[in-house]
């Protein structure tokens, strides 16, 4: 089979690097992948967006199968495009990645079908905004309606702040027409669980748990990144939120869904927030998490093309899909700097191994893997428990080299805390 996986970040790698192990896979393309990426699979240049390219080069190479993992092109509309032209894809069609394209519509899915989520109002006028914000309660969260690279959602401590928040979305533009409409909604306290569930349209299963660790700094603290590492299980997603998120999030998204006529066939993942009231939505995204991925899809003991082909097929089985009992560790290595301002094109050594997935690489003209991109790479272990996951993916980073790398020193802190806890 030929393969075609879009996007080239970790997330990618990682997708690839899975897929790579089903004895029927001839060739890999990765569009427009990275020069990590390019030890596992061909790499083409062709942006992830440019879906005319896209569908031409599928068409001339005579594709099998396409995976979407980005975004951007899922909400463009991709794989209704490839779709169209007979590739079969991974990935949910427009009228369906919308459930991450757009938040009013998220938001408001789950208003009309009783999903828990932030209570919240949206907003198209700057008037209207303002006047809300000048006595709602503080700290408030606003955001951006539309995708903004991860950096569309502001929580703001102070009224001041969230006036500045609605002014810079919906009068300055800062992120474009993402901003034209605003999300204003309830600011929730409690852990943070991300699910990846691949889901046919007809039965959802949940991917194992993991936690995101989305501020630059340690202590959680610092901007907020693409994700700075993450680990897997989530000791927070014990059996019992399990069942109520089945009942009460997943299984309810999936209905509502298709009672709207917008079928979602692929991942869809689930941020959640485990709250003292119980289990809410923070958000929904129409893709694989990055890097979640990176922790969740080495425990996978599935085939995860099959799981794939099954998931477009329409006929996926909860037995399909089987998880390890082992933990995992993501710690990114990053560039100085990062998420702001860092500089590039430094050279790096390290292990050939696995559970490195390379982000923001590219080869320079001596041929050598140099630094591209903010996060780096994602060095990730696996281990029979979260402590040796975490020592594991540790001191594996330790043999990594690039000038001004940077990465958090207390990946999975907070889980081995609550791990603790419960002992
Ligand atoms: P999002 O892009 O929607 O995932 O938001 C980015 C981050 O902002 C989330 O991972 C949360 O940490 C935080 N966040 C979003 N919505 C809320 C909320 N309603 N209450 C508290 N924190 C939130
Ligand atoms: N790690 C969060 C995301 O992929 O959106």
């Amino acid at each position: 089979m030929k393969i075609m996986v879009i996007g080239g970040g970790g997330r990618e790698h990682a997708i690839i690097k899975a897929i790579r192990k089903n004895p029927d896979v001839e060739i890999i393309y990765a569009l427009p992948g990275n020069g990590g990426i390019a030890r596992d699979a061909q790499i083409v240049p062709i942006a992830a967006t440019a879906l005319p390219e896209i569908v031409a080069f599928a068409q001339e190479k005579q594709i099998d199968y396409a995976v979407v993992a980005p975004d951007d092109p899922l909400v463009l509309g991709l794989v209704d495009e490839l779709t169209a032209v007979g590739i079969p894809c991974f990935g949910p069609e427009k009228k369906a990645a919308i459930i991450e394209g757009s938040k009013v519509f998220a938001k408001d899915l789950m208003k009309r079908y009783g999903i828990p989520t932030a209570a919240y109002e949206t907003f198209t006028d700057l008037e209207s905004a303002l006047h809300y914000v000048e006595d709602c309660p503080i700290p408030v969260v606003i955001k951006a309606d539309g995708l903004a690279l991860g950096k569309g959602v502001i929580i703001a401590e102070t009224r001041e702040a969230a006036q500045t928040a609605v002014r810079q979305m919906m009068s300055d533009h800062v992120f474009g027409k993402s901003g034209d409409s605003v999300v204003i909604e309830e600011f929730l306290e409690g852990p943070e669980v991300s699910v990846l569930s691949f889901t046919d349209g007809n039965v959802v299963v949940p991917m194992i748990s993991s936690m995101d660790h989305k501020r630059a700094l340690d202590g959680d603290q610092g901007l907020n990144t693409g994700g700075m590492g993450t680990i897997a299980p989530n000791p927070y997603f014990t059996p019992e939120v399990s069942e109520r998120c089945m009942q009460e999030i997943f299984l309810p998204t999936i209905r509502a869904m298709n009672e709207e006529g917008r079928t979602f066939r692929g991942c869809l993942y689930f941020g959640l927030m485990i709250t003292a009231k119980g289990p809410k939505v923070i958000e929904y995204n129409c893709r694989f998490g990055d890097p979640e991925t990176q922790v969740v899809l080495p425990l996978l003991e599935s085939d995860l093309l099959s799981v794939m082909m099954k998931v477009t097929a329409g006929t996926l089985q909860p037995d399909d899909v089987r998880f390890s009992h082992d933990s995992a560790c993501c710690v990114v290595m990053a560039s100085q700097g990062y998420p702001v301002k860092y500089e590039k094109g430094f050279p790096i050594t390290m292990p050939d191994d696995d559970l490195i997935f390379v982000a923001g690489a590219k080869k320079n003209e001596a041929g050598e893997l140099v630094t591209s991109g903010g996060r780096v790479l994602g060095v990730t272990a696996t281990a029979p428990t979260l402590p040796e996951a975490i020592r594991a993916a540790y001191a594996k980073t330790e043999k990594v080299h690039f000038a001004n790398a940077f990465m958090r020193s207390d990946i999975g802190k907070r889980a081995l805390a609550a791990i603790s806890r419960e002992e």
